[in-house]
């Protein structure tokens, strides 16, 4: 029987250290002001010497379970969308699996960079819908700190660590109209722009690591299309306008691009979370943290319509609408 996925919680974790835009301005050539102007970030979180990106995760995850009241026990599905893996293999996700205690149910990454929460979204959006599963357990993690290159000003001053989560629970039937849960999920990507973003390393290539090479233009430039495109494609499925929309939810890369994607919706600045300034860029854990702020301050509330977006190396970009 068809299922609908409904998401029971949100949970998120930042490491404690705080790097501030003057702490990089005394090591590399860069100023404050310069990067507030061009990406609206004023400091990030680093995560400490020997924090993995699983302990993140595993943070981020309980947090998810207790304000979803889900025991853990109870995740049949465990996904984490992460670029920086604790190791090349196994997944991250096994080993937040272990953590959490966890016997059975299927765990494992999904690498999509930036948009990697979205694009594990709906892999757990559709295995719930299926009914191969019943709980999932959704993680957006990144220390990004561990791959970039500090003496490069163009990379290093746009990124930072954190985790992010959701527990979602498969409902038998198709939902009813208004009724709380993931309505749609839409997913792009477009290999020939790989060189646009990318680690100047990998286990095949180098048998390094690598560090974070970027058009930051291109990117920019991309970002603002393919946002703005893909928001549209998830309202024109269903049949909505920019003005049904309770809350814009995306990706804290920029804080130009996220105001250029709102703008280009015609969605007014208070219907969007903005945590940028504080975070800025952590990868698949920016969607899950800004939901989490969103949902702590009280501004996100029970059946509100939030549309979701993000984009990330590859090229690959997406989208998702959640009654929430
Ligand atoms: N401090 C001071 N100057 C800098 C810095 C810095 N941190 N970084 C670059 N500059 C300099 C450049 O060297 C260049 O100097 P030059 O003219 O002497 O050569 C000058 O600033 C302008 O550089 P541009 O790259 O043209 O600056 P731009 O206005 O495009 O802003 C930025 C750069 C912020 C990277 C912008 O292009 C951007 O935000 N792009 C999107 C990138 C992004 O968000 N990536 C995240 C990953 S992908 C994703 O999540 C969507």
């Amino acid at each position: 029987m068809l299922c609908h996925s409904r998401v029971l919680g949100c949970g998120a974790y930042l490491p404690q250290r705080v790097m501030t835009n003057d702490e990089l301005a005394s090591r590399i050539d860069t100023s404050n002001e310069w990067i507030v102007e061009r990406t609206g970030i004023r400091e990030r979180r680093i995560a400490a010497d020997g924090e993995r990106t699983s302990d993140l995760a595993l943070a981020a995850a309980r947090a998810a379970l207790a304000q979803a009241g889900v025991a853990a026990a109870e995740v049949d599905l465990l996904v984490v969308a992460t670029t920086t893996p604790d190791q090349t293999f196994p997944a991250t996700a096994t080993r937040v699996q272990a953590a959490l205690g966890l016997e059975a149910g299927a765990a494992f990454d999904v690498q999509a960079v930036c948009a990697g929460f979205v694009f594990g979204l709906s892999v757990a959006d559709n295995a719930l819908r299926l009914g191969q599963a019943k709980t999932a357990l959704l993680i957006g993690a990144e220390t990004f700190s561990r791959i970039l290159d500090w003496e490069d000003r163009n990379t290093c001053v746009l990124f930072g660590d954190g985790a992010g989560a959701i527990v979602l629970r498969g409902l038998p039937g198709p939902p009813s109209p208004r009724e709380r849960c993931v309505i749609s999920t839409h997913l792009h990507s477009d290999g020939r722009l790989h060189d646009l973003l990318y680690v100047d390393g990998g286990p095949s290539t180098t048998q390094t690591v690598g560090h974070v090479r970027m058009h930051g233009r291109e990117i920019f430039r991309h970002a603002v299309v393919k946002l703005a495109e893909v928001v549209n494609e998830a309202l024109a499925a269903n049949r909505l306008t920019a003005a049904d929309i309770d809350w814009l939810v995306p990706h804290q890369a920029n804080l130009r691009i996220i105001d250029a994607t709102a703008k280009k919706l015609g969605l007014a600045a208070e219907k969007v979370i903005k945590t940028v300034d504080r975070h800025a860029n952590t990868s698949a854990a920016s969607v899950p943290l800004a939901l989490a702020e969103g949902i702590a301050d009280g501004r996100i509330k029970p059946g509100q319509l939030l549309l979701v977006e993000a984009i990330g190396g590859g090229l690959t970009w997406g989208s998702a609408l959640i009654r929430w």
